[in-house]
């Protein structure tokens, strides 16, 4: 049977410390010829900008580049083009839905973090902007798990 493409989203806020890594760990896992990954911001402010440097630090740590990306606004268009939609915190799932024309491209929109294999772990990957570098240490940790359990699913 032929295989459907996947068109996956990750979103967090700048879409320069989170979704980048997201993003890079999620095609690090998945068979690029069928699943489509990428990241967006639901805000403008690092629009165009190259990910945060600590953020390309932990991925070259882990054997993940995602020095080349640059950051880019959700829009309303990403309903159309990705079947899945991943944020990381409340906050952004509220963004991102309050765009959301109708219900059924709202279902695509989901916390990352439902698909941490640990079901006591927390819910959101904490926004690391503002901290030191541990809470980079911990976004790899979440999103590195979460992500494996996303390609093993598809
Ligand atoms: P991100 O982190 O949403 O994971 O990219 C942030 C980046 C920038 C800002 C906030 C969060 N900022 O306020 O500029």
């Amino acid at each position: 049977m032929k295989r459907m493409p996947v068109r996956i989203l990750m979103v967090c806020l700048g879409n320069i410390c989170r979704s980048p890594l997201a993003e890079g760990i999620l095609k690090k896992y998945v068979d690029s010829d069928w699943v489509f990954v990428a990241s967006a911001g639901t805000a403008s402010y690092h629009v165009g900008a190259a990910p945060d440097k600590r953020s390309v630090a932990i991925g070259l740590k882990n054997g993940v580049d995602i020095g080349h990306q640059r950051a880019r606004m959700f829009s309303i268009n990403d309903f159309d083009v990705f079947d899945h939609i991943y944020v990381m915190d409340d906050s952004n799932y509220k963004d991102v839905i309050a765009l959301a024309p109708n219900k059924k491209v709202a279902s695509k929109v989901e916390l990352i973090l439902n698909h941490h294999p640990d079901t006591s772990a927390q819910r959101s990957v904490p926004d690391p902007y503002y901290g030191g570098a541990d809470g980079f240490e911990l976004v790899y940790d979440l999103l590195d798990k979460a992500c494996i359990a996303i390609a093993e699913s598809l």
